[in-house]
């Protein structure tokens, strides 16, 4: 067995919480790292749908130990609203754990993400306003209410009144818009602390501990590699760092920690929110993909934006993640389409390049290259083994191995938890 982490490569969606849920099975621990409940993390259960945003997705079983490491941020609300209803289809919450260095996501943050994105007009991030720029901003500038402050009421009152000062200023004079009391705030957060206290642990004890004592631990990622904060299509990227390197920083353990990173990707690709997407396709391919993949979003229902794979966007995350392997989910969506493509290289001016860095002023620049490739007619949804594949769909992932270099572990061809197909033998041999 192994400590392993699962990325998003893309832009996010990828399936990495059907992937955390397939992979729990095995496991002591799953950890999330960073984001907050700008994810949206879909687990399918015989055919019971459970939308995970905060809740590591390794939820669904019961002796599973659920960790909110501290680099994620938490709306108590939120998190709240998503106990009671896992509690109220039958899952329980007894192995969930927050970490009591997480940053809380207060009101005026997301009045700030919202007032922030209606500013930048057609400039706009798009962002899931969740108040997640707002609440990294105050943690990096050490102005950030902490779990750990929730849990000291005199501690949380004063800090409140401290930063509510400045955000309300901010709030009317350069935004124009409502600002809030801090009794009003102080009250509704100090009744979350009363329900969240008993979740509340020193996480990097426990999850050094458990490394300590051989234990598996998965930590599952939110958003993706070109959404990272650093390494991303920035400015158009979220606020944390959703690369496997966050994982040190976002959990608290060492890089030696890590055995195993694995890439999740799509068999084409998706954005939400704006910023550069060198191969989406805004006609009928795109419509069809989004018809056939459900792509819309989780959390704020937006139409995904739909195009073919990116080899170099996903060469690029195998660099950033230094993955072992890639899990291709939906591929049972690609089913039908006559041709597909694939893209190889971009051109950018007069340029042929493999790789690039995402600087999306140049990636705007960018054409991709494609190659053709044949699609496949039959129906994959109930097939289980690789080589039981139609002859195209397997050409189509060794397409994907070889230009990408490392191997495909992992192909998911429908959204519930047994339409999967382990193409790793070591996998197979410690996971089923
Ligand atoms: P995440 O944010 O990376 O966890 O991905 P999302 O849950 O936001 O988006 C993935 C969507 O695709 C969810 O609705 C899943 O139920 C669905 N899904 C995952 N794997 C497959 C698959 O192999 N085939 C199909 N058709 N749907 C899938
Ligand atoms: P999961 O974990 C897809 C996108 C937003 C926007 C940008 C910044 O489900 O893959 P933010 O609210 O984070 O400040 O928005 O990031 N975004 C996601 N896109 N999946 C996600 O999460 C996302 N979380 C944020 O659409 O473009
Ligand atoms: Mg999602």
């Amino acid at each position: 067995m192994a400590n392993i982490v699962l990325v998003g490569a893309q832009w996010g969606d990828e399936g990495k919480g059907r992937i955390t849920d397939l992979l729990s099975s095995k496991v002591d621990m799953v950890v999330r790292f960073q984001g907050g409940d700008n994810a949206g993390h879909t687990v399918i259960l015989n055919g019971q749908e459970f939308k995970l945003h905060l809740v590591p997705s390794g939820i669904l079983y019961p002796d599973v130990e659920c960790i909110i490491g501290n680099g994620v941020v938490i709306n108590p609300e939120a998190l709240l609203s998503e106990i009671k209803s896992l509690e109220e289809k039958g899952i329980t919450t007894e192995n969930l754990k927050i970490s009591s260095n997480c940053h809380l996501i207060m009101p005026y943050h997301i009045a700030l993400d919202g007032a922030s994105e209606s500013r930048l007009g057609s400039s706009k991030i798009g962002t899931t306003k969740k108040g997640i720029g707002p609440v990294y901003s105050d943690k990096a500038s050490r102005e950030g209410i902490r779990v750990c402050d929730l849990l000291d009421p005199d501690l949380f009152w004063r800090k409140l009144n401290d930063v509510l000062e400045i955000k309300n200023v901010i709030l009317s004079k350069v935004y124009n818009v409502k600002t809030f009391e801090a009794k009003e705030i102080f009250e509704k957060y100090t009744g979350y602390a009363a329900v969240i206290k008993k979740y509340v642990v020193e996480s990097t004890f426990l999850i050094n501990k458990a490394l300590d004592e051989d234990k598996n631990i998965l930590f599952e990622g939110a958003q993706g590699t070109l959404l990272d904060i650093d390494h991303g299509t920035y400015p158009f990227v979220t606020s944390s760092s959703t690369i496997a390197g966050g994982v040190f920083s976002g959990a608290g353990i060492g890089p030696g920690r890590i055995n195993e990173v694995i890439g999740i990707t799509k068999s084409y690709c998706t954005r939400v929110g704006s910023g550069v997407f060198p191969t989406e396709e805004t006609s009928v391919i795109g419509d069809l993909i989004r018809r056939r993949g459900n792509e819309y979003g989780t959390t704020t229902g937006r139409a995904r934006r739909c195009g073919w794979f990116d080899s170099v966007i996903i060469r690029y995350s195998a660099m950033i993640n230094n993955l072992n392997s890639l899990a291709l989910t939906k591929l049972d969506v690609l089913s039908g389409i006559e041709k597909l493509k694939i893209c190889v290289s971009y051109k950018v001016d007069d340029n042929i390049y493999k790789n690039i860095t995402p600087n999306c002023y140049v990636l705007e620049k960018s054409q991709p290259q494609y190659i053709d490739i044949d699609g496949w007619e039959t129906d994959i949804t109930n097939i289980t083994e690789f080589n039981e594949l139609p002859k195209n769909a397997r050409e189509y992932i060794n397409m994907i191995e070889e230009l990408i270099k490392i191997p495909v572990s992992i192909i998911s061809v429908g959204p519930d938890r047994n339409q999967i197909i382990v193409k790793d033998d070591s996998l197979k041999k410690r996971f089923f």
